[in-house]
């Protein structure tokens, strides 16, 4: 699939913005990964607003291209089972191979667990505190060219035994 090579992190951002319907497809597609005992922890908050866009550019230390990006989600998880972060990885991987696919660009923007970023945008987005902030991801039409993935490895492989 050849998506998956071209899709790379994005960190400069065209200012127009991103058509509803394709928020809805990127997202369906998050909505589709696999979970485990199909738990489904995700949840997510589309952020457009350029003033919210600047604020989680503040809180969010190497998330500076939100500043021109004209649109994130916030992903956002249930620590339903023990699998929660697995299955949020799957979602996340998802929407940045659809978005790539409808000629979007994206950045994923980890968010450690309990640290201090989580807390600021837990109270600044009334998350509720059961659910973990898991990621933010930067989404917009590209303004930077970027050469096609390969890092493909083959001392990484190995057969029946290390
Ligand atoms: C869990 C995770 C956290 C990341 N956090 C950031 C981040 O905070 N800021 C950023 O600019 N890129 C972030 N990235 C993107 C990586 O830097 C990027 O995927 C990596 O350098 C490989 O480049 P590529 O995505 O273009 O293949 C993150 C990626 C992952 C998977």
């Amino acid at each position: 699939m050849e998506t998956i090579y071209k899709r790379r992190s994005i960190r400069k951002y065209q200012t127009k913005d991103v058509a509803q319907e394709d928020v809805e497809k990127i997202l369906k597609a998050g909505m589709n990964a696999p979970s485990a005992k199909n738990n489904e922890p995700w949840n997510f908050i589309v952020v457009q607003d350029k003033n919210c866009l600047w604020e989680l550019s503040e809180i969010k230390k190497y998330a500076l291209m939100l500043k021109e990006a004209p649109c994130c989600i916030i992903c956002i998880a249930k620590p339903n089972t023990e699998f929660w972060q697995q299955d949020m990885g799957a979602c996340m991987q998802n929407m940045m191979l659809e978005a790539t696919s409808l000629g979007l660009g994206t950045c994923w923007l980890g968010i450690k667990p309990d640290g201090e970023d989580e807390k600021k945008i837990r109270t600044r987005f009334e998350i509720p505190t059961d659910y973990h902030v898991f990621s933010l991801m930067a989404l917009g039409y590209p303004n930077e060219e970027k050469s096609v993935n390969n890092k493909f490895d083959v001392t990484r492989i190995h057969h029946e035994k290390w």
